[in-house]
């Protein structure tokens, strides 16, 4: 969707002409594809200047253009060997951070891009079973990384499974603190869970706060297609000091409200945040405990939330029965001061129109009306994350 001067101009999808793609449209694909090509579809980032679509666990991020037309595989001017994420930590150092993983490394690699665009700095981080590792989360001084016990699984991926992956009961759940400069990483163990995503991270004195979604363990992987039990339980919002003085991490529950998609102003990663959003997930994962894969959108969330995590409070922005909210990205107004000053962005099943809109809220006026929905001619899957790109 493009948006300019009060109007909305276009809305249109495409897919990624990674090479498979190209090949079954009869496109020609430019060059030679990368290995473990594949249409990256978990995120999609500005990074000075151009538009990356981004997929974790081996294929190189797709460069798009402002039409959303496929570019090529983009690979830092031709520094990023092997793996990527797609959830990447860009900071005020102008350095973008990643944390990548692959079914055959016995390591994961912390990637630092500097501001010349290049892959400046890689440090290996020894890992056993080759977990999963979706996110992870950056601070001013440190990179926290989080072992999970969910592990490759050889027999998960020659059954097919799309994400062979498995909950692993022997693989010791650990929170990892690495310098951003990289050296050693202190590992810490602790009680098993799901981490999901990361809403932001930052140095408080001698500890390091993580703010988080998670899931109560076991998990399973959704479409692994090897049976098995279903997950149950619900996401929450949870914040993990790691106290590096004293060796240990504290978990607190902020929010048992099931939620996921966490967002923050991201001016703000890496330092101290006052203001998180979420989709509420209530929906999304009771049809999880009844249906191996993808649910129905339908069953997916309806409203998005507000915290202010200085008053410990939340606003609940409901839509209505049947409707489903994507998650909420923040952009901020032009000009703005406070952190909260901006906008909320989300696509919004519409049950009364069987279509989605783009439903713009205010920050600082959570819980009124949109102030604008923009009606799209068709429904758009809720999928995973996204970004809003200035074109400039
Ligand atoms: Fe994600």
């Amino acid at each position: 969707m493009r948006l300019r001067g009060g109007r909305a101009e276009w809305y249109r999808n495409r897919w990624v002409r990674s090479s498979q793609v190209a090949r079954k449209l009869g496109e020609p694909y430019p060059g030679q594809a990368p290995p473990d090509d594949f249409a990256c579809n978990t995120h999609v980032i500005p990074y000075k200047g151009r538009i990356l679509a981004l997929q974790e666990s081996g294929p190189l991020p797709y460069e798009l253009d402002g039409e959303l037309n496929t570019v090529r595989p983009y690979d830092f001017r031709s520094t990023l060997k092997g793996a990527f994420t797609a959830h990447t930590k860009y900071d005020a150092a102008d350095e973008l951070h990643a944390v990548a993983y692959y079914p055959t490394w016995d390591h994961v690699r912390h990637l630092v891009i500097d501001g010349t665009g290049r892959v400046a700095r890689t440090t290996r981080i020894l890992v056993a079973d080759a977990p999963m590792m979706h996110d992870f989360a950056l601070t001013g001084k440190y990179v926290v990384i989080v072992d999970v016990p969910v592990t490759f699984d050889m027999a998960a991926a020659e059954a097919g499974a799309p994400v062979p992956y498995v909950w692993n009961p022997k693989h010791p759940m650990r929170v990892g603190v690495m310098p951003r400069s990289g050296g050693a990483t202190r590992w810490f163990e602790i009680d098993p869970v799901f981490y999901s995503h990361t809403l932001n991270a930052y140095d408080q004195g001698d500890t390091v706060v993580m703010e988080l979604t998670t899931l109560p363990a076991p998990f399973y992987v959704a479409g692994r297609g090897n049976g098995g039990p279903s997950t149950t339980g619900t996401l929450a919002l949870d914040r993990w000091t790691v106290d590096l003085r004293a060796g240990r991490v504290t978990s607190t529950r902020l929010d048992d409200l099931p939620q996921e998609f966490p967002r923050v102003n991201e001016s703000l990663v890496s330092r101290r945040h006052r203001f998180a959003y979420t989709a509420s997930a209530a929906e999304m994962w009771r049809a999880y405990e009844t249906v191996d894969g993808v649910p129905p959108d339908d069953k997916f969330t309806n409203c998005l939330v507000k915290h202010d995590m200085l008053r410990g409070s939340r606003q609940v922005h409901r839509f209505p029965n049947g409707a489903a909210a994507g998650e909420p990205v923040f952009v901020p107004r032009r000009g703005a001061r406070d952190e909260d000053d901006g906008y909320l962005l989300s696509y919004v099943h519409n049950p009364d129109r069987g279509a989605s809109d783009l439903a713009i809220l205010s920050a600082q006026d959570f819980t009124a009306r949109p102030l604008a929905r923009i009606h799209l001619p068709g429904r758009v899957p809720l999928g995973f994350h996204g970004s809003w790109v200035p074109d400039a």
